[in-house]
């Protein structure tokens, strides 16, 4: 596996591993864990080349939040690219995505961006698509890999890629969890004994919506206010919110005729959690 630190190395790498070859793409910020490695696998079996990059974009994280405390841990990560199929690893500084002086940016505007994680993280999409948008002109991939983890992420992202017209495919990869149903996130490392199982409300509670709609439930207020109360038994669990939208616009309904897509964003302490279902 090759390793690239800077524009001019990742260059080198790309034309070493031939200009011809489909690239598959997965960005992530590092701390990999199994769901970031099924993305890997999965580019590893759609293309001749897997490119993985490792950066922790300062402009999606708001002065305040974890920027620093992100977790990071490049030689485990680069072993596991490696073990995973990666053949380029671009990992580099900040300087290196944001040149002094960098102060252009690319933003999906609309309620898109502006609901759900865009109402406590409101400038989070612009620094995503950004980043995502540098990412692709340096690596120009195929196909670029997302986790349906992040479901608004890749609502936002399908949307870029529209509207810019940029020649890539988005590949949408299912949410890998613990053997008791928790997502994988690398901010579960955050979590203490206790919240640690307090936090399987999140998927315990979109179960629960789930079940409600498959017997019939169709209104969007009793299937939210299940998430909510299930959620607030919890008494370490904060919500940030617990939503159900149109699975495709993500604009907000009131009953369901068409997939919805039920998602749940929790504080704990350190850890804001993310987890959703579609309702199909
Ligand atoms: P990060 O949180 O590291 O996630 C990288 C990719 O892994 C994202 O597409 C995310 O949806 C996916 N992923 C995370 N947990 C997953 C899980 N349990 N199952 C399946 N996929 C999962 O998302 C980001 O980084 C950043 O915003 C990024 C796109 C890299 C831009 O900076």
């Amino acid at each position: 596996m090759k390793i690239a630190k800077t524009i001019t190395e990742l260059k080198t790498g790309l034309e070493e591993l031939g200009r011809d070859k489909t690239i598959g793409f997965v960005p992530t910020m590092g701390y990999l864990h199994d769901g970031h490695l099924s993305l890997i696998n999965k580019a590893q079996g759609q293309n001749d080349v897997t490119v993985v990059s490792i950066f922790v974009n300062p402009t999606q994280f708001a002065p305040g939040e974890d920027l620093d405390a992100y977790p990071r841990d490049f030689d485990r990560d680069s072993q596991l690219a490696e073990a995973a199929g990666t053949d380029l690893l671009f990992f580099p500084d900040p300087a290196e995505i944001y040149p002094a002086g960098a102060s252009t940016f690319v933003e999906v505007e609309g309620e898109i961006t502006r609901k759900l994680c865009g109402q406590s993280r409101p400038t989070h999409f612009k620094g995503v698509t950004t980043v995502v948008n540098i990412l692709f002109n340096l690596i120009q991939p195929t196909r670029a890999y997302f986790g349906q983890k992040d479901a608004q992420q890749v609502a936002v992202i399908k949307k870029m890629v529209r509207d810019l017209h940029l020649p890539v495919q988005i590949a949408v990869c299912p949410i890998v969890r613990e053997a008791d149903g928790l997502a994988l996130s690398s901010r579960n490392v955050f979590l203490s004994p206790e919240q640690r199982s307090e936090a399987l409300v999140l998927s315990q509670s979109l179960a629960a919506a789930k079940a409600l709609y498959e017997s019939g439930e169709r209104s969007v207020k009793v299937l939210k206010d299940q998430l909510v109360s299930q959620i607030n038994t919890m008494p370490l669990a904060i919500i940030d919110y617990a939503d159900i939208l149109d699975f495709e616009t993500l604009a907000d309904i009131e009953t369901i005729t068409a997939p919805a897509l039920a998602a749940v964003a929790v504080r704990f302490e350190k850890a804001r959690l993310l987890d959703n279902i579609i309702l199909d």
